[in-house]
Formats: C-alpha cells, sequence, structure tokens
C-alpha cells in the first residue's frame, strides 16, 4: 500500500486550486444527487463543501487506496483492530451487528437483564430519582441521550449526573434529594477513575443506611467495583471490546433504561443499527459516514482547516458538540501512526454550541474572521431537526429558517460591490465597505432529522462514530486507544500525594509556585 504521506499530498495538491461553490450548482447538474445521502429519518447535505466531482473522485480513490473496504470488513468481523491494546472493536454488536455468534450471546442476555431490572425499578416506584455517577465515555453519551430522549419520550423518574471531580459536581447531584428514593448508578469502565470513585464514595456516604442497597455499578472491571464495595448482584458488565466513549449503548446506558424504559432504549439501538448496516453495506460513494469523513479529510488535508465546528439547532442537542470532542478528538487526535511513524495532519479541533445561540457569539468569526483555512473561518456542520417537539410551532419555524440561512450566507457571503452600492452616500465608503463583505464560500454540511426519536438519535450519532473510524483508517491511527490521557492523570496523583503530606516533590518552578499558592 502505498504510504499515507504520498496519498494525502495528492488530496493537498488537488485541493491547490479556487472552487467556487455556488458556481458547482451551475456546472454540476447531478449535484444534489450526488451529494446527498439519505438513511431512515437522517438525511445530509453536502452539496454546500467546496468539494466538486474531480475532488469527490479522488477522495473515493484515496480512501480505496488506504484499504478502507478491508479495514471496514475487519471491523465487522471482529478482529483486533485495537492494535496498541490488542483488543476488537465491537460498538456495533450491542446493536445486534457484527461480532462471533458468542458476542451477540453475551450482548442479548445482558440486554434482556438491563431490560428486566429497568422495568422492575419502575414498576416497584420505590426510587424517585438516580444519580449517574461517571466521566467521560461514562458521562457525555448518557447526558446527550438523556436530553435528546426529553423530545420524545417520557422521563419517569429524575435523572441527574456527577462527572467532575468538583465538590459542585457532586453536590449539584444530590440537592434536594431523598436518599431513600435515590438510585446511584457508578458508572465506570476500568473502576480505576479517580473522579469516579470520589464522587461514588461521596454519593454512598450520603447514602447512609441506604449504601449497601440503592448503588449498583456499571463496568468491564466486575473485581474492582466488588473491591469498592458493590454487591456482585448489582454489578452490570460490559466488554473490553466496547471502548468509553463508544459505550452508552452498553449497559453504561442502563440509567437512560431506567429513567425512559426499555422499548425507548432499544429504539435508540434499532436506529443506530440501521446505520451500522448502511455504513456495512453502502458502496463508498454512497455510504454517508464514509462522504463525511471524506469532506473532512478535505477540509484538514487539502484546504488545510484546523478546526471543525458542529452547530445543532435544536436545545435537545446541545451538548451533541461536547459529545463529538471526546469522540473524534480521543479517537484521532493523535500525531503517531498504528506503525509508530509520524502521521499527517489528523483531528481537526471539534467545537460549537447550540444554535441560534451561537449567532450572537461566534458567528462573527464563522463569517468574516480568518484561519489557516484556505476560504477562512471553518467548516460547520449544522444540525436541524424537521418535526417540532414542543409545540411551538412559530418558535420551530424561526429556528430552522435561522439554520437554513446561515449555511446560505456562509456559501453566498456579500460582495463589495453589493456593499458599496448599499452605502454609496458614506463618505467612508473605502474603509466601511470591506468590513461589511462577507468572503462567502465557506463549507458547511447540513444533517436533517425527520424528528428527534430515539431511532434517529441513533442514526445521528452511529454515523459519527463510523466517521471517525474511516478517518482513522484514512490517517492510519489507532481510533481506539487514548494513551494521550494517561501522562496527566499520573501527574496529578503525584501532585495529590505532595499536597496530602505537605511534602512537595521536584518539580518545575512554575508548578512548585502553584502548588505553594495552596495550603
Ligand atoms: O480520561 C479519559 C478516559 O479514559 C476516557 O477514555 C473514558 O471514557 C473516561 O476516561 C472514563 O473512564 P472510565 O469509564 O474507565 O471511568
Amino acid at each position: 500500500m502505498t504510504d499515507r504521506k504520498t496519498l494525502l499530498s495528492k488530496i493537498t495538491s488537488e485541493a491547490d486550486r479556487d472552487i467556487s461553490i455556488p458556481s458547482l450548482f451551475d456546472s454540476e447538474s447531478d449535484r444534489l444527487s450526488r451529494f446527498v445521502l439519505s438513511e431512515g429519518p437522517l438525511r445530509a447535505d453536502f452539496s454546500k463543501q467546496a468539494i466538486d466531482g474531480a475532488a469527490l473522485d479522488a477522495l473515493l480513490d484515496l480512501a480505496a487506496k488506504c484499504g478502507l473496504e478491508e479495514w471496514r470488513a475487519k471491523l465487522f468481523a471482529g478482529e483486533k483492530v485495537n492494535t496498541s491494546e490488542d483488543r476488537a472493536v465491537l460498538h456495533m454488536a450491542l446493536r445486534g451487528v457484527g461480532g462471533t455468534p458468542e458476542n451477540q450471546k453475551e450482548v442479548a442476555e445482558m440486554r434482556r437483564r438491563m431490560a428486566d431490572y429497568a422495568d422492575r425499578i419502575r414498576a416497584e416506584g420505590k426510587f424517585k430519582n438516580i444519580v449517574h455517577i461517571g466521566i467521560g465515555g461514562s458521562d457525555l453519551g448518557p447526558r446527550l441521550v438523556a436530553d435528546a430522549f426529553e423530545a420524545s419520550a417520557e422521563q419517569s423518574l429524575t435523572l441527574r449526573f456527577a462527572e467532575n471531580v468538583d465538590g459542585a459536581s457532586v453536590n449539584d447531584a444530590i440537592k434536594g434529594l431523598d436518599p431513600a428514593e435515590t438510585l446511584a448508578v457508578v458508572v465506570s469502565k476500568s473502576f480505576g477513575t479517580q473522579e469516579t470513585k470520589m464522587n461514588g464514595e461521596s454519593v454512598r456516604d450520603w447514602l447512609g443506611d441506604y449504601g449497601g442497597s440503592n448503588m449498583i455499578a456499571v463496568t468491564a472491571n466486575r473485581d474492582r467495583a466488588v473491591d469498592f464495595g458493590i454487591d456482585p448482584e448489582n454489578i452490570f458488565d460490559f466488554w473490553d471490546w466496547v471502548g468509553g466513549r463508544y459505550s452508552v449503548w452498553s449497559a453504561v446506558g442502563l440509567s437512560l433504561q431506567i429513567a425512559y424504559g426499555p422499548d425507548v432504549f432499544s429504539d435508540f439501538l434499532d436506529g443506530a443499527k440501521a446505520m451500522d448496516l448502511h455504513f456495512r453495506d453502502q458502496p463508498l460513494q454512497e455510504n454517508l459516514p464514509v462522504m463525511m469523513a471524506l469532506t473532512g479529510i478535505w477540509n484538514r488535508n487539502g484546504l488545510g482547516y484546523g478546526s471543525q465546528a458542529v452547530i445543532p439547532y435544536s436545545r435537545r442537542l446541545r451538548k451533541f458538540s461536547a459529545f463529538l470532542q471526546q469522540l473524534e478528538m480521543e479517537s484521532n487526535g493523535k500525531s503517531a501512526t498504528r506503525d509508530g511513524d509520524p502521521s499527517t495532519l489528523t483531528c481537526p479541533v471539534i467545537w460549537g454550541d447550540e444554535g441560534t445561540n451561537g449567532q450572537h457569539a461566534f458567528f462573527q468569526w464563522l463569517h468574516q474572521g480568518p484561519s489557516e483555512g484556505r476560504y477562512g473561518g471553518a467548516p460547520v456542520d449544522f444540525v436541524a431537526v424537521l418535526k417540532d417537539h414542543e409545540d411551538r410551532p412559530g418558535h420551530h419555524q424561526a429556528l430552522l429558517a435561522n439554520c437554513f440561512a446561515q449555511s446560505e450566507a456562509l456559501m453566498l457571503g456579500k460582495a463589495e460591490s453589493v456593499v458599496r452600492k448599499e452605502n454609496a452616500d458614506r463618505s467612508d465608503i473605502d474603509a466601511l465597505a470591506p468590513q461589511k463583505t462577507f468572503p462567502g464560500n465557506r463549507p458547511s454540511t447540513t444533517i436533517t432529522l425527520d424528528e428527534l426519536s430515539p431511532e434517529a438519535l441513533g442514526h445521528l450519532i452511529a454515523l459519527y462514530e463510523h466517521k471517525t473510524f474511516v478517518q482513522g483508517v484514512i490517517w492510519n491511527v489507532n481510533s481506539f486507544d487514548q494513551w494521550g490521557v494517561e501522562l496527566g492523570k499520573v501527574l496529578a496523583t503525584t501532585i495529590l500525594d505532595e499536597m496530602e503530606s505537605g511534602e512537595a516533590g521536584s518539580h518545575d518552578p512554575s508548578t512548585t509556585a502553584l502548588m505553594a499558592l495552596y495550603k
């Protein structure tokens, strides 16, 4: 296989020409049919990307030369594609796709156990609240999904989250709750995470006499959960082939099942399964995750963009960019290839906030700000929900109008000649015109969901999961380890020990001075 640097440098050369996005709609009569792809309730419109037919052909050729189809087959077959940790990657098996019959059997058993447990807790009515304790992948997915389920499902138990080691996190989570009516769910794949253990201990203290009966755990490390003091009967397992940031589909989603019911959770899994099958079976040029990954590669390696904005025009998806920060940046924020060589440019910075709020904050920069990217600003993924779930049709129409207007404005811009005409009476027109000009030609993708159902949400999250995998294949990085989070954890343990003992060790002068501030 040709090396990635050579292959990606061809993309950089191919992108080194001016492409006018609006003109592509005139020159390419099949643009919408080629650049709009759908699966079930999800439609993605890539036609406002600065990619023409020739560029797309080059990208598809790149994907083929990087062995994408072979890697995809290995992933679904349960081969150990997480090479540095010698593990298979099978979050799709949690949705009923891929893996061995043995994997499928253990998943089915766990799904049954979770559903039975959730049904029992809901029927008994003893618990009115759930406090979900976990961080990173053990928090971001459940939190995003809980918000989104609110659009269409009824929450039967209050669901609170405690993630940060900051005492405010646990205090806010338990505030006003009665320990007798509260179920604490401690979620940690490793059961070794400092924040989660500390929050778990604090919640157990708060539970008092209920500490034994009202606390359950979800983990891939049963022994540590037992050592922590959880009754083995109250432990729900998952497996080392489920990465933390891909784990919301596993028992990590148990709090969601209890709060919203097993049927809602099952619809969510089915939605992701439909996207799994689409990704597995569709040819590359008609494949949603592949198209999304390739537009990202074009923007990063071709056009030189260092960041990617994700703006959901949905309050109930407001955690989506934070969720994607972990999914994409923890997966592909790497500088060494699988073979240990320096990589090409990999994952851009992922950022964003809900629309329309962002319009009154960073959209100024998106429209007129400079950046290292060829056309300025940053590529944007807009996410919109077509159905109004709030019984406020006027609001919803305005929300969607704003979303559609922003992608149009980013693409069309406003020419200086128009600004000059509109402001012909101004004596300072030479100074003013460039300030009121919008360069336009700024790329975006618009994803629409027919409704924010659990099924549609499953489609959306699985789309980004597979996009992340495809980009990892093309950049030749292992998307399923996260060595980069380790060093800070080790140093925090050392510093905490020294703070507790009062005996500072050897550090750089800045760190020593910071430690001295805390007595
Ligand atoms: O610090 C990063 C990380 O290791 C993530 O990958 C993971 O999702 C998170 O910590 C929490 O880990 P655990 O579920 O093992 O507590």
